[in-house]
């Protein structure tokens, strides 16, 4: 199976994405996750995106790119992926989506993950005060999502003209998000 989560900054991405993967027996690419180990390792790309990322606006395009499709490939020839976090602009979707076709490795389903903003607001502020992310102050939480309905949003549309968005109700406890989502996706029993 190959997925996409997509959703605002809070809304679960991480979370559903560990736990679906594992119960599909697919990989998680996180786009964060990867960045953000660029920057733990000091390498030329993780000194590039550092300061845009503490600022909570996107990384350019063709970086992400660059970054992401060789992790997606490779997992599509283990069998399968869920991708959070990208692509995040329509200029990602559009060159992800060439790539993909010349590689007969094109999304099936896009999870949108829909929760009130001030649902994702307490929650990014609940884990600021555990993990102590640089991008979870209230200030550039509330410019992740400016930023999101901005430039990630149009996505909605990018792929509900293919025929691929589900839309979830990402407001309730965990549990019930997971169980959502696996109905929507026709998942079956684990
Ligand atoms: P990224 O790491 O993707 O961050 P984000 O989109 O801001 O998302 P978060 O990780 O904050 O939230 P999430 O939706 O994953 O929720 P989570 O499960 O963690 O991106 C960070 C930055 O990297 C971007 O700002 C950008 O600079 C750069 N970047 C990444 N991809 C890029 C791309 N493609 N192009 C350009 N730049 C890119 O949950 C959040 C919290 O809520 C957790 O504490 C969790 O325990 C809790 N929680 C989750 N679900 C629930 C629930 N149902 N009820 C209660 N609490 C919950």
């Amino acid at each position: 199976m190959r997925l996409l989560l997509l959703g605002a900054p809070g809304s679960g991405k991480g979370t559903q994405a560990t736990m679906l993967a594992k119960r599909l027996g697919i990989e998680h690419l996180s786009s964060g996750d990867l960045l953000r180990l660029e920057i733990e390792r000091r390498t030329p790309l993780g000194a590039q995106v550092g300061d845009l990322m503490a600022a909570g606006d996107l990384v350019p395009d063709e970086l992400v790119i660059d970054l992401m499709m060789p992790y997606v490939e490779a997992a599509n020839d283990r069998g399968g992926w869920l991708v959070d976090g990208f692509p995040r602009t329509l200029g990602q979707a559009e060159r992800a989506y060439e790539l993909a076709r010349a590689r007969d490795a094109l999304l099936e389903r896009v999870v949108h993950l829909v929760a009130d903003a001030d649902q994702l607001v307490d929650r990014l502020l609940a884990r600021a005060h555990k993990e102590g992310r640089a991008d979870d102050t209230e200030a550039t939480i509330r410019h992740r999502m400016e930023v999101y309905t901005k430039q990630t949003e149009p996505l909605k549309q990018f792929y509900a003209d293919r025929g691929l968005l589900l839309e979830v109700d990402a407001n309730g406890p965990v549990e019930q998000v997971n169980a959502e989502i696996i109905a929507g996706l026709g998942a079956g029993a684990a």
